[in-house]
């Protein structure tokens, strides 16, 4: 089982629509049983709130189902992710202060997935564009879904079991 967070600030714009495009890549492709999907916020302001109507919109927009993701904050049992995936260059900060030494996750930005197009997923909380976080966030996460793929098609599965495909 490999599991990935996504983290930005608040937890209820980015890292919820994060989470919830790719728990349905990861189930499109047939992988729900391998990889495990979670997110957080570096603050813990909203926790227990559902994810901002922008979120829900764009979602609701791309047919991307949200259920039973509520915001939550950072806490130290996260480190034992596999990827801790943050949207901006502070939450990246915030997370390696609050646990980046005792951990062997990968830390990084979405963007490292994404062949240098775009470095951070600006925050729609104070622009209020949630479908360029929608296209820069699938962006990412395809990149992401083909890294991993890639690492349970070598490492860990029969031949065959797990495949993925970007078309
Ligand atoms: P997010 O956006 O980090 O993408 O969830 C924000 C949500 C709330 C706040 C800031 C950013 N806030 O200041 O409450």
């Amino acid at each position: 089982m490999i599991k990935v967070l996504f983290v930005c600030h608040g937890n209820i714009c980015r890292s919820p629509m994060a989470e919830a495009i790719f728990r349905k890549m990861v189930s499109d492709a047939g992988l729900s049983e391998y990889i495990k999907t979670d997110s957080c916020g570096t603050s813990a302001w909203h926790s227990g709130e559902a994810p901002h109507k922008g979120t829900r919109e764009i979602l609701k927009k791309y047919k991307i189902p949200y259920d039973n993701i509520y915001s939550a904050a950072l806490k130290k049992e996260h480190f034992d992710f596999d990827y801790i995936i943050a949207m901006d260059e502070q939450n990246l900060r915030d997370i390696r202060d609050f646990g980046g030494k005792d951990t062997n996750a990968e830390i990084s930005l979405l963007s490292a997935y994404c062949e240098g197009k775009w470095v951070v997923v600006p925050d729609p909380w104070y622009t209020g564009e949630f479908e360029l976080s929608y296209k820069l966030v699938s962006e990412g996460l395809l990149g992401l879904l083909e890294h991993i793929t890639g690492r349970l098609n070598t490492n860990n599965f029969e031949e065959g079991r797990v495949s993925y495909k970007k078309d």
